[in-house]
């Protein structure tokens, strides 16, 4: 039986962050965020990832123009463009980008820093204000800042009963 260790807490209270302090996130901060970002698991271990870290007042406030249900974004004092690598691994690409997009996630909020997924963004606008590759793909671009505020509450999820069904 599994207790309520510090790992456990970190998968399930972590939450999406919406509001963003204004403090900067340190230097060692970021560097331990890819850091731990750079172990995640991808296909054939071919880590076709890249990850544009935008810190210019300027450029965040444009891609955030371009986050369509993610313009919270402005506020956050960086943020990063999570790109992938279609031709070095053109069949699990989008999968690898999914994965490393929640370690990302998890790592900011081991310290202490808030992110949010951004579905909705006008992908070939903010591939052309970085500058991509037409085979670039952007999975999204993530908001990293401490938290503004409260923690949000919890969303619901669904019971164990609606979505685990054993077959022995
Ligand atoms: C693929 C995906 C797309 C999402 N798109 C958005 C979005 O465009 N805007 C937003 O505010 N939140 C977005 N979210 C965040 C979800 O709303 C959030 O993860 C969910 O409500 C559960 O809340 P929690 O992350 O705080 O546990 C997205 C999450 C995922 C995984």
């Amino acid at each position: 039986m599994m207790t309520e260790n510090e790992q456990i807490r970190l998968l399930k209270e972590r939450r999406s962050i919406r509001r963003y302090d204004s403090r900067p996130i340190e230097d060692a901060i970021l560097t331990q965020i890819f850091e731990v970002t750079r172990w995640c698991w991808s296909a054939v271990n071919r880590q076709p990832w890249k990850f544009y870290v935008i810190r210019n007042k300027e450029l965040i406030s444009k891609v955030a123009k371009e986050c369509t249900t993610g313009t919270f974004a402005a506020e956050a004092p960086v943020l990063v463009a999570l790109v992938g690598d279609a031709d070095a691994q053109p069949n699990w690409y989008l999968q690898d980008m999914c994965f490393v997009s929640l370690q990302m996630a998890l790592a900011a909020w081991t310290f202490g820093v808030g992110t949010c997924f951004i579905g909705n963004i006008n992908r070939e606008k903010v591939k052309e204000l970085l500058d991509l590759k037409k085979t670039d793909y952007l999975l999204t671009v993530l908001p990293l800042g401490y938290p503004y505020g409260r923690i949000p509450e919890p969303r619901p999820r669904k019971s164990l009963e609606e979505i685990v069904k054993y077959i022995d």
